[in-house]
C-alpha cells in the first residue's frame, strides 16, 4: 500500500507542468476559459468608461491561455491520446476551435485579418468562441475518473504561484504588444480601450452599416414617418432645428469605432416627467433599449451629420446617439421615446429578440 501511494506521487510529480498536476492545469484552463467568455461579453455591456477594463483582463486572460497551450500539449492532451477513447476526437476539435479563436483575437487586434468584406474578424472571433461553450461543458463534464476532477486541495500555494506567474507572462505579452503598435504607429495601435479600431472617421459615407445579430433594416416610407415622444408626434423638421452637432465615437461591437460630427437633440430637452425610471427607445423594427432617465442629458436622439440627413443604413431618418455606450444602444430608425417606471437592469443585458 505504501509503494502504491509513492508510486502515485511519483509518478504525479514527473507528470507536473510547471509545475501543476494535470487536474490542477486543468483547472487553470477552465477558469482562463470562463474568463474569457465573461469578460468578452462584459465588453459589449458596460458603459464605455468601464468596458476598457473588461477588455484588458480579456487580453491578458487570452494571452496566458495561450503561455498554457505547451504544458496541455505536453501533459493532459498526451496522455489522453494514450487512452484511445473515442471522444478524444471531440476533445481535439474542441482544443482546434480554442486556438483558433485565441489566434483570430491576435489578428484582429493587431489588424493583420479583418476578415472579407462583412464577414469580419471580430465576428469570426465571437462566433467560434461561442460555438466552443458546448464542447466546453461537455469536455469537463466527461472527465472518465472521479479521481481527474478538480478537488479542493488542487489550490495550493504552488498552483497559485503558479498561475500568478501564468498572468504575469499574460500581462507582459499584452503590454508588449500594445508597445510594439505603439511605437510602431500602424494602423493597429489607433485602437480604444475596447480594442475596436477605428474606420471612416469623420467619412460617413464609409462608416460601415451594422446592425444588431438577429434585428433587420426596414423599409422606411418618410412621407408617413411618425415619431412619438411620450405619446406626440414630433415633426422631423422641428428636431433638425433644435439640433446642434456633437463630435462622437459610435464603438460597434464588431471590433471597429468611428467619431462623426452628429447633429443631435439630447433626451433631455425633449422630455417633461422627472420623477420616471428610465426612458424605453423603440425602433421601426420592435428592437428597444431602456436608457436611465439621469442619462437623458448624455443620450441623443440624431438627425443626421454634418448637416446632411442619415443614411438609410445608419438609421434615418431618426436614431440615437449614446457616446458612453456600445453599438446595441445606437439605436437606429428611432419611432417612439417613453417614460417608464422599469428600472434599466430589468431588461436583457444585450438585446434579445425583437418585439413587434
Ligand atoms: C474561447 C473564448 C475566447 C478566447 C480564447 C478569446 C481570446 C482572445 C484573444 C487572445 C484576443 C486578443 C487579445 C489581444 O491581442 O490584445 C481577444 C480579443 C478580443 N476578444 Fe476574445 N476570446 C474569446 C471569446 C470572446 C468573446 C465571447 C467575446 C465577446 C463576446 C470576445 C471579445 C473580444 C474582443 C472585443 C477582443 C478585442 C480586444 C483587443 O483588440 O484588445 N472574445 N480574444
Amino acid at each position: 500500500m505504501e509503494t502504491q501511494s509513492r508510486i502515485v506521487a511519483l509518478t504525479s510529480r514527473r507528470n507536473r507542468q510547471f509545475g501543476l498536476t494535470a487536474r490542477q492545469l486543468n483547472l487553470v484552463i477552465e477558469v482562463l476559459f470562463i474568463t474569457l467568455i465573461a469578460t468578452g461579453l462584459l465588453s459589449w455591456i458596460l458603459s464605455l468608461n468601464l468596458a476598457w477594463i473588461a477588455t484588458t483582463v480579456h487580453s491578458i486572460a487570452g494571452f496566458a491561455l495561450f503561455a498554457t497551450v505547451p504544458l496541455k500539449v505536453r501533459g493532459p492532451v498526451r496522455t489522453g491520446f494514450r487512452r484511445r477513447r473515442t471522444s478524444r476526437w471531440l476533445s481535439a476539435i474542441f482544443g482546434v476551435m480554442v486556438l483558433a479563436v485565441l489566434v483570430i483575437g491576435v489578428l484582429h487586434a493587431n489588424a493583420i485579418w479583418w476578415g472579407y468584406g462583412y464577414w469580419t474578424g471580430m465576428w469570426t472571433h465571437l462566433l467560434v468562441g461561442f460555438s466552443s461553450i458546448p464542447l466546453f461543458l461537455w469536455h469537463v463534464a466527461s472527465r472518465p475518473a472521479k479521481s481527474a476532477r478538480p478537488k479542493r486541495v488542487d489550490v495550493d500555494r504552488r498552483s497559485l504561484l503558479t498561475t500568478s506567474a501564468l498572468l504575469a507572462a499574460g500581462a507582459g505579452a499584452w503590454g508588449t504588444q500594445e508597445l510594439a503598435q505603439k511605437v510602431v504607429g500602424a494602423e493597429a495601435g489607433n485602437r480604444a480601450g475596447t480594442g475596436s479600431h477605428e474606420i471612416a472617421s469623420f467619412d460617413p459615407d464609409n462608416m460601415p452599416r451594422m446592425i444588431w445579430i438577429n434585428d433587420k433594416r426596414p423599409k422606411i416610407d418618410f412621407a408617413t414617418w411618425d415619431l412619438r415622444i411620450e405619446g406626440r408626434s414630433v415633426a422631423l423638421d422641428d428636431l433638425t432645428a433644435m439640433s446642434t452637432p456633437l463630435a462622437a465615437w459610435l464603438d460597434c461591437t464588431d471590433g471597429w469605432r468611428s467619431q462623426q460630427n452628429w447633429d443631435v437633440v439630447p433626451l433631455a430637452d425633449l422630455l417633461s416627467g422627472a420623477s420616471a425610471r428610465s426612458i424605453m427607445v423603440t425602433s421601426a423594427t420592435g428592437y428597444r433599449r431602456l436608457f436611465s432617465r439621469s442619462d437623458a442629458d448624455g443620450v441623443y436622439l440624431c438627425v443626421g451629420y454634418d448637416g446632411k440627413p442619415l443614411h438609410g443604413g445608419h438609421g434615418a431618418p431618426v436614431r440615437i446617439v449614446a457616446p458612453n455606450r456600445r453599438g446595441p444602444w445606437w439605436i437606429k430608425w428611432v419611432t417612439e421615446v417613453e417614460l417608464s417606471d422599469r428600472p434599466v437592469w430589468m431588461q436583457l443585458p444585450l438585446p434579445g429578440p425583437t418585439l413587434t
